[in-house]
């Protein structure tokens, strides 16, 4: 098994290499450079990571692998190459496809991701789950982003690719991804290990605000203090880059960002129609239960302030039912 993993581990650089390379220098990899350059991506950044293009050929990635040697078995299961399920024939599995190499935290390439050009299906075609890559295990970009994360003690979360590298591109060196929404709890805690402070900033749809809630929520569980980045007009970051700019992205959307507690009042709102006074009740009985869970008095005191305004209940009513609270959980 030792030596299978070098095996792949070696035939996973070989082809970051050649993908960077077509994307870079060639003409097979015209049509993934020229997308890369429409989003707006550098050739610095195409080369911090390592970013390629598999050409939509059926057997050029095969070739160049048979020829090093690697056992196509190999190759298959790990999802390099694929067996046609009719005639048993081995062909590329990402063809036509801008690549990400998907790093371990030593920096090693350990899966790809691979994006169809304009309007393929599917959207991204990923390494599949083996021994060596489990997405939940790990977080894109952690390698180069560590030092960075260390040093700002803060950490900005999103979900995919692009995000990561727009945010880079902009300075924010700080980013991962959690390549999908679903945050687990092993990159919660391996977050945990180098960081108290994480800014979830995921896209603005209605899949992202689900997720953000429940990533939230995790990384309270394993101790982080957690700071919500909210993009408006359902954009992801990356989009919101694109649109108005990586200073725009830090002033408005990194340095504006919420608690938790902010974030999760606004957020609770969907669940009640708010002109109906019983809603309004349960809403406010909703958001006073996550609020007696909050430790400081200061910071309890705060929210209970705006709650008091905005439903015009005194300040002492929803004090005493916080208490209640409190002293039920201990
Ligand atoms: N993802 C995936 N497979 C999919 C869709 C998404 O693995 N079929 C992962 C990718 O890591 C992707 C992330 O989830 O980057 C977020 O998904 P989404 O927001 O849909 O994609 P974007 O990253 O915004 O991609 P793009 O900007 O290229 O549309
Ligand atoms: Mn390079
Ligand atoms: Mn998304
Ligand atoms: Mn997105
Ligand atoms: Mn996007």
């Amino acid at each position: 098994i030792s030596s299978e993993n070098q095996q792949i581990l070696s035939a996973h650089e070989w082809l970051t290499k050649l993908f960077h390379h077509l994307i870079r220098f060639t003409k097979d990899g015209k049509a993934g450079y020229q997308y890369l350059q429409e989003r707006g991506i550098t050739d610095e950044t195409i080369d911090t990571f390592q970013l390629g293009f598999a050409p939509n050929t059926k057997n050029f990635t095969a070739t160049f692998l048979e020829k090093k040697g690697f056992h196509q078995q190999m190759l298959v299961k790990f999802g390099l190459l694929s067996r046609s399920s009719e005639d048993g024939s081995i062909s590329d599995r990402f063809r036509g496809r801008v690549i990400f190499p998907i790093r371990n935290h030593l920096g090693k390439t350990i899966a790809f991701g691979a994006r169809a050009l304009q309007g393929g299906e599917p959207k991204y075609l990923n390494s599949p789950e083996t021994e060596l890559f489990q997405k939940g295990k790990i977080l894109y970009n952690f390698d180069l982003a560590k030092k960075h994360i260390r040093k700002s003690n803060e950490v900005v979360l999103f979900e995919g690719y692009f995000d990561v590298i727009s945010a880079y591109q902009s300075g924010v060196q700080n980013a991962v991804a959690t390549m999908g929404t679903a945050l687990t709890e092993i990159q919660a805690k391996l977050l945990k290990r180098y960081v108290d402070t994480v800014i979830i900033c995921y896209d603005g749809d209605k899949a992202g605000i689900e997720a953000t809630y429940r990533a939230a929520q995790l990384l309270e569980q394993v101790g982080c203090l957690v700071k919500i980045a909210s993009i408006k007009d359902g954009l992801d970051p990356d989009s919101f880059i694109k649109e108005y700019g990586g200073d725009a992205f830090k002033r408005e959307v990194l340095e504006a960002s919420q608690t938790f507690m902010s974030f999760y009042m606004q957020y609770k709102k969907k669940d009640f129609n708010l002109s109906l006074e019983g809603d309004r009740i349960q809403y406010v009985t909703e958001i006073l239960q996550e609020l007696a869970k909050i430790e400081s008095p200061v910071e309890r005191e705060f929210y209970i302030k705006e709650l008091s305004n905005e439903y015009n209940i005194t300040v002492e009513s929803l004090q005493h039912e916080i208490n209640q609270y409190r002293q039920k959980t201990g």
